[in-house]
């Protein structure tokens, strides 16, 4: 039995300097020190020697299981920070390299011209008009026929307006106004309403003008409001909008639907009033019609114009934007070069 025994050990420790792996140390502690394992067995047939043998065969059986326990221990730790080693080597990470780059986007210029203008016209009292009162696409009838143009009036040519194919009378609209005779139709007043939107012409472009640009439309009907009023609203806006030291003219004029009517204009801030390209050599840059709602419109829309009074007033935002960042070409607003999109 003590035999046995030896050979038991030699045959444990060769297999334990065999084993490369911790599931082979995991093997071997089975095999040899497990309940079926062959030490055990042999602990089994303790009961048939006599008791002397029994002390020594028991006492090296026990030595020899711990013997093989730390060897097993020692040959484990060996192993197990081994493969640790080179699972580390394995997922090691270059922490040097640059993280994943999300770039960043801006606000578009004109986005942000409108969010301000339209901000400021809402201290001022005004509140934004739902989206189904100012549609792009439109009708001549809601365009150009409520808003007092005569039927052959040269706004409606096909060189200056965009019409569809969808019937003869639907346009791309020309102007934010028509805004102001949907509100105007569907709701009573007082009616204190802005309308920012896209609007279209069919003209040449060129550094002042595009074929799509976009305006805000404003609109104020009441009793009681006088011309006072528009000129108030407005030099307190151009005030808000560009500080109190912008140069500005108002100019007697004429729309379809206003009577009486101005235009509005700032100093060009690319030349400072001494004429060019951008300004076409006039020095100055219209930024503003607007005027007194005409009383054939009242008329169209139901609104008696003996209790009721009102103005409005419909600007360019490319042109507001212009001047406030000193840019000279409406096209770069919408060529998408990201040398220019990235400055604002
Ligand atoms: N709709 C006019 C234009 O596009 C501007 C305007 C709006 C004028 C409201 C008067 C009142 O030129």
């Amino acid at each position: 039995m003590k035999e046995t025994l030896e050979t038991i050990l030699k045959n444990a420790k060769s297999d334990i300097q065999k084993a490369s792996t911790t599931e082979d140390i995991e093997e071997i502690k089975n095999k040899y020190l497990s309940r079926k394992g062959e030490l055990n067995s042999i602990k089994k047939n303790l009961k048939d020697l006599s008791d002397d043998d029994k002390r020594i065969i028991g006492a090296l059986a026990n030595d020899i299981a711990q013997e093989l326990e730390s060897a097993l221990d020692e040959k484990f730790n060996t192993i197990y920070r081994k493969e640790l080693e080179q699972q580390l080597k394995k997922e090691q990470i270059d922490i040097t390299l640059p993280g994943n780059f999300t770039p960043k986007g801006n606000v578009h210029p004109l986005t942000s011209t409108t969010n301000e203008i339209v901000s400021i016209l809402q201290t001022l009292g005004f509140s934004l008009v739902q989206s189904e009162n100012s549609p792009e696409v439109e009708t001549e009838y809601f365009n150009f026929d409520m808003l007092n143009f005569p039927p052959d009036h040269p706004a409606r040519d096909m060189q200056d307006t965009f019409y569809t194919k969808i019937a003869s009378n639907v346009i791309l609209r020309s102007q934010t106004s028509n805004a102001q005779v949907r509100e105007m139709t569907v709701k009573k007043p007082p009616l204190r309403v802005i309308s920012p939107g896209r609007v279209y012409r069919s003209e040449a472009v060129n550094a002042r003008k595009n074929n799509l640009f976009h305006q805000i439309e404003g609109l104020y009907v009441d009793k009681d409001i006088t011309f006072a009023d528009l000129k108030g609203v407005l030099n307190e806006f151009i005030r808000l909008y560009f500080g109190s030291s912008r140069v500005t003219r108002f100019r007697s004029s004429f729309f379809p639907f206003t009577e009486p009517s101005a235009e509005i204009d700032v100093q060009c801030i690319i030349c400072g009033g001494k004429g060019c390209k951008t300004c076409s050599n006039t020095g100055w840059l219209e930024i503003l019609g607007a005027g007194m709602v005409d009383v054939n419109v009242l008329k169209n829309v139901g609104i008696d114009p003996e209790i009721y009074t009102g103005f409005a007033f419909g600007m360019g935002v490319e042109r507001l934007a212009m001047l406030k960042y000193a840019i000279d070409d409406i096209r770069l607003f919408f060529n998408n070069d990201e040398r220019f999109l990235k400055q604002f």
